[in-house]
């Protein structure tokens, strides 16, 4: 029979058992000399992060007691004694008490969790709540974690860990509340607009921060951008507050909540047209000058938009869905109206994706052209995003629309959209 060895029981977060007390020595110094004590005994008073060497005096207002080091006996005594031979200072024993409130959340994890054990003390903070990924060791000592990073951290009110990976389509992750109360709605702020959402049920990935700039810093205040995958806004709203024109879509209901909640929040209503639908539909509708949107406010003063006679025109397309987002590059295909854009430069696509570490830029260019149906032309950028995990990175690719898609007309049953296609090429 297979050998199971037990796991050792989950700690229980037993805060008394960090009550430690030091036994120090301290000078009863008069109040009004503890500069001349502090620099006479440089080199031998307490040094310990957060504490303070000069403490109140129980004796009385006139004095104050002077620690000196942990490591201050015998020689270095005998020294200090020297010192002070002229000056008629006492020299007496301290005890310092020391408890869980003292003690770093490193230090403390370190002393509940087995030997060998990884401490835990890093994790994302998305407001006030604390996001962890655990290894699996880990996971019987959740809750006691949980519970430290929350004691230790005064900005965190919550503390969640993922559990398992982001499958569904809204990607969102699944996560249980380790610690803290179970209120996910939060606000963050990146660069200078705020956002405010529901960790449980919308995406949001603070480590995009970098890319939400990079790229919203990229576009010109007088350009029309259209965000097929917008979320709660991190595109939409800053590309707004440059000035742009922005047409946001999410299908997730409540990640289009939240967009018009953010709209509102950074008073860009008047830039920014949200949108719940299907992306590739809404790229059609915009083209094809069908598209309306209502917000999902019962508001009166909030009417439904429409998009201008002949379709939209527009500079930037953003497609943040890296998981799947080039499948959708088929959508503009035949979109355009010829004589429609005959003035009007042919939009820039941003589209990101993931990339295993040994695949190269061709290889994200191939399987772009690929779902696009065509060359994407010279006028293509690659740009590294981030590391995901050790075989897994993000990248964006963006370039001009080549006429040839754009205006392509669909012609024979040969023809079809890529995402009629089997997929080989993934
Ligand atoms: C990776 S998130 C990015 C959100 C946002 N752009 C950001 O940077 O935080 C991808 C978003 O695509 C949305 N989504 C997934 N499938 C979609 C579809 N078919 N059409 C429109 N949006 C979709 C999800 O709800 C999610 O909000």
């Amino acid at each position: 029979m297979a050998h199971v060895e037990a796991l050792p029981p989950a700690p229980v977060l037993q805060r008394d058992l960090f009550n430690e007390s030091l036994q120090l020595k301290a000078l009863r110094i008069p109040k009004k000399e503890c500069q001349k004590y502090m620099k006479l005994l440089a080199g031998y008073t307490f040094e310990k992060p957060r504490l303070r060497c000069i403490l109140p005096d129980a004796a009385g207002p006139e004095t104050r007691l002077l620690l000196l080091a942990e490591t201050v006996h015998g020689r270095e005594l005998e020294q200090i004694k020297e010192k002070l031979a002229e000056s008629n200072i006492p020299i007496i024993p301290y005890e310092l008490p020391l408890d869980y409130t003292y003690f770093p959340a490193d230090y403390i994890l370190k002393k509940l969790l087995p030997e060998g054990c990884e401490v835990p003390t890093s994790f994302e903070s998305v407001g006030h709540i604390a996001h962890l990924n655990l290894r699996d060791e880990l996971l019987p000592y959740k809750h006691v974690i949980g519970q430290v990073l929350l004691d230790k951290n005064s900005s965190i009110r919550t503390v969640v860990n993922k559990v398992g990976t982001i499958e569904n389509e809204f990607r969102v992750f699944k996560m249980e509340i380790l610690a803290g109360d179970s209120d996910l709605e939060t606000e963050v702020k990146q660069y200078k607009a705020r956002f405010r959402l529901n960790y449980g049920e919308v995406y949001w990935n603070s480590r995009l921060e970098q890319e939400h700039r990079r790229l919203t810093d990229s576009f010109r205040k007088d350009e029309v951008i259209v965000d097929m995958m917008a979320g709660i806004g991190p595109f939409a709203v800053p590309a707004a507050q440059r000035g742009c024109q922005v047409y946001a879509n999410d299908l997730n209901p409540r990640s289009h909540h939240y967009l018009d909640i953010n709209v509102k929040l950074n008073k860009v209503q008047g830039r920014v047209r949200t949108c719940c639908m299907d992306a590739r539909a809404f790229v059609q509708q915009l083209c094809r000058s069908k598209a309306s949107g209502t917000p999902c406010h019962d508001s009166p003063q909030e009417r439904e938009w429409e998009v201008p006679e002949g379709g939209l025109l527009f500079d930037h397309v953003v497609m943040n869905l890296p998981a799947s987002a080039v499948e959708f590059l088929d959508v503009f295909k035949g979109c355009f109206d010829e004589q429609r854009w005959q003035e009007h430069p042919l939009p820039t696509i941003h589209c990101y994706t993931f990339a295993k570490a040994d695949e190269c830029n061709a290889d994200i260019q191939r399987r772009a052209e690929g779902y696009l149906g065509g060359p994407v032309g010279d006028d293509v950028k690659i740009h590294l995003v981030r590391d995901v995990a050790p075989n897994k990175r993000m990248f964006c690719i963006s370039f001009r629309l080549p006429a040839a898609i754009a205006f392509h007309k669909h012609s024979d049953a040969t023809d079809e959209p890529a995402s009629k296609r089997t997929k080989t090429d993934q």
